[in-house]
């Protein structure tokens, strides 16, 4: 089983998340791909302040608030839907603060994220808001974090992009063509956690060989 998590970087219940639960929705029945969903809304996720604590100790933060909790979760998964809503011009500060957060997997756990998938998506209120600079915000932060980006098919290039005109579920509904670039997103997403999935089996027996 390959397990794909969607984060939401929303604050709200409205259109972010929204998006990415269709997004699951799409892939659910899919033989071999099970989907889960955590949000940073009503989470306490400080942003971290460079204490250095992880980094010297080679132990988790010290500091205490909700974060660890979906670590732990970030942890178990094998491919990442990051969504975000637009906020002056590139992802919000709350899914910010958690990336910023994971620094101490890598000091931890060097070599975890070395094989795992993200793909990112972005729901702005104005049409050419700063959708693609989200996304690009959002799948720097994976590349920083050691994750291997999966883009979209052709034409729909970096991610998913999408329009809600500040009108929640029911703005983003309108954005078909957003919509749509979002399940095909999701479908190669799932396709490539599969593939990721059979081929470190093919590795294991390779070595075994
Ligand atoms: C603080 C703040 C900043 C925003 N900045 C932008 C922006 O730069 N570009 C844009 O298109 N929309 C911007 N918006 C609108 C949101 O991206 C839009 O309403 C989005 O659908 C909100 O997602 P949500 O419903 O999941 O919370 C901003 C909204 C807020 C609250």
């Amino acid at each position: 089983m390959a397990k794909i998590l969607a984060v939401c970087g929303s604050p709200r219940n409205q259109a972010t998340e929204y998006v990415l639960k269709k997004a699951l929705e799409h892939l659910e029945g899919r033989e071999g791909i099970e989907t889960e969903f955590i949000t940073v809304r009503g989470k306490k996720i400080a942003p971290c302040n460079g204490c250095g604590y992880c980094k010297k100790n080679k132990t988790w933060c010290c500091i205490q608030d909700d974060c660890q909790e979906l670590l732990e979760k970030f942890m178990a998964a094998d491919a990442y839907l990051i969504g975000s809503p637009v906020y002056c011009y590139s992802s919000t500060p709350q899914i910010a603060a958690f990336f910023s957060r994971m620094r101490p997997l890598f000091h931890v756990y060097p070599e975890l994220m070395r094989d795992k998938l993200g793909s990112a998506l972005a729901v702005g209120g104005t049409r050419n808001g700063g959708e693609e600079m989200a996304v690009n915000n959002l799948l720097a932060m994976m590349m920083a974090r050691g994750i291997n980006i999966v883009c979209n098919e052709v034409y729909g290039y970096a991610g998913g992009f999408v329009w809600s005109q500040d009108k929640g579920p029911d703005g983003v509904e309108m954005d078909q063509p957003g919509m749509n670039g979002v399940l095909k997103l999701a479908d190669k997403l799932a396709d490539m956690a599969l593939i990721r999935e059979y081929g470190k089996k093919a590795l294991a027996c390779a070595a075994d060989q």
